[in-house]
């Protein structure tokens, strides 16, 4: 069996990865061994065979005894550790969380659903490092992915709405005191049917400029939003809108990159990214063709039809959240033209958008 190195497999992604995994019995197919940066020696979880303590993830002679190692630890981490180890002649395969070496030349950015030939030709010609995409480009990958495949997509205006947990778990709990604060300061006067709406508006208003906590987000979001996500760059763009441009072509493999461009937001949902597409279309073609082959894209798809009801009730976080399927609705074709058309896409963060493709990375190496 291989043996299989862990390491942040305790934190929010990791988690999420550690009970997929026990879903889907991947450790009846591995020598897990389980890494640690702070509790070397301590006990290892349950899945454990041979190895029941914690090695040091720290220890470049350790990780080598790997041979293959997932990482869900953090930019800091690859930074810091994946150089060592190459330069000590470890060969075995990377499958990493964080972003630190997706765009380099020597990785592929994993989405098996939507590019398992650019991953399985990667293998055929010795590539040895496969990084999970950043989150909200899996999502649009994973729900509109068919329309790329057939060719049709000229451009995509990509507008998002990204929830607490792209930032981190210290992020979520920022989000839910937010609400918690802005809660309690008109909580008497809730309870109040007559109390006068804009009174309690006014008090809201001050407790978010005053006594939401920004620590995390920098700005306050419980009740608001906040319309940037991660640096500046010299362009305009923010970081995580460049990434959609660069990772969906890298994807895909395309030699002539599609645009891809838009404002990205974050909004107070806890784990579920949302995207409101604007997809130019290389021709005309009927909705009930898009449709069938945005369902084709794979399995995951859950097409939720135009209307009103269903929407509402099946194309939100409510109700995608904690699930591996990634809605996909409001599909219909803008004023703009024939060619025009708008979706809007929705996925797990934490699972299409992180953890999974990682799983399933190590499950193609396996064979
Ligand atoms: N950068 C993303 C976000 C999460 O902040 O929502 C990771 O892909």
């Amino acid at each position: 069996m291989k043996r299989v190195g862990l390491v942040g497999w305790r934190g929010m992604v990791g988690s999420v990865l550690m009970q997929r995994m026990q879903e889907e019995k991947d450790f009846d197919h591995i020598e897990p061994i389980f890494f640690t940066t702070s509790n070397k020696g301590g006990a290892a979880p349950a899945m454990a065979k041979n190895e029941k303590t914690l090695q040091d993830a720290n220890d470049i002679d350790a990780l080598k005894q790997c041979d293959i190692i997932i990482t869900c630890q953090g930019g800091d981490y690859t930074t810091d550790i994946f150089p060592k180890l190459r330069a000590a002649g470890w060969d075995g395969y990377w499958i990493d969380a964080a972003s630190t070496l997706r765009m380099k030349d020597d990785a592929v950015i994993v989405l098996d659903p939507v590019n398992l030939n650019v991953i399985k030709d990667a293998m055929g010609r010795g590539v040895k490092n496969y990084i999970g995409g950043n989150c909200t480009n899996s999502i649009l990958l994973m729900g509109v992915g068919g329309l790329f495949h057939a060719g049709l997509v000229d451009w995509v205006s990509s507008m998002t709405y990204q929830a607490a947990s792209g930032g981190g778990a210290n992020h979520m709990r920022e989000l839910l005191s937010g609400m918690g604060v802005v809660h309690g300061a008109v909580a008497e006067e809730l309870k109040t049917p007559s109390s006068a709406i804009l009174d309690i508006d006014r008090k809201v208003a001050q407790t978010i400029r005053q006594d939401v906590p920004t620590e995390f987000f920098g700005a306050p979001l419980a009740g608001g939003l906040i319309p940037w996500i991660d640096a500046q760059l010299e362009n305009g763009q923010s970081k995580e809108e460049w990434k959609g441009q660069a990772e969906v072509n890298k994807i895909l493999g395309n030699t002539q990159p599609i645009p891809v461009d838009g404002l990205c937001v974050r909004i107070g949902a806890m784990r579920c990214h949302s995207l409101a597409l604007t997809i130019k279309l290389k021709k005309d073609v009927p909705l009930a063709e898009i449709e069938q082959i945005i369902r084709g894209g794979n399995q995951w798809v859950k097409w939720v039809p135009n209307e009103r009801a269903l929407t509402v009730k099946e194309l939100t976080p409510a109700a995608i959240t904690g699930g591996l399927e990634i809605g996909v609705g409001r599909v219909r074709k803008l004023n703009q033209g024939p060619e025009y058309l708008s979706a809007f896409v929705i996925g797990d963060q934490l699972l299409w958008g992180a953890a999974e493709p990682l799983r399933r990375m190590l499950r193609i190496i396996l064979g």
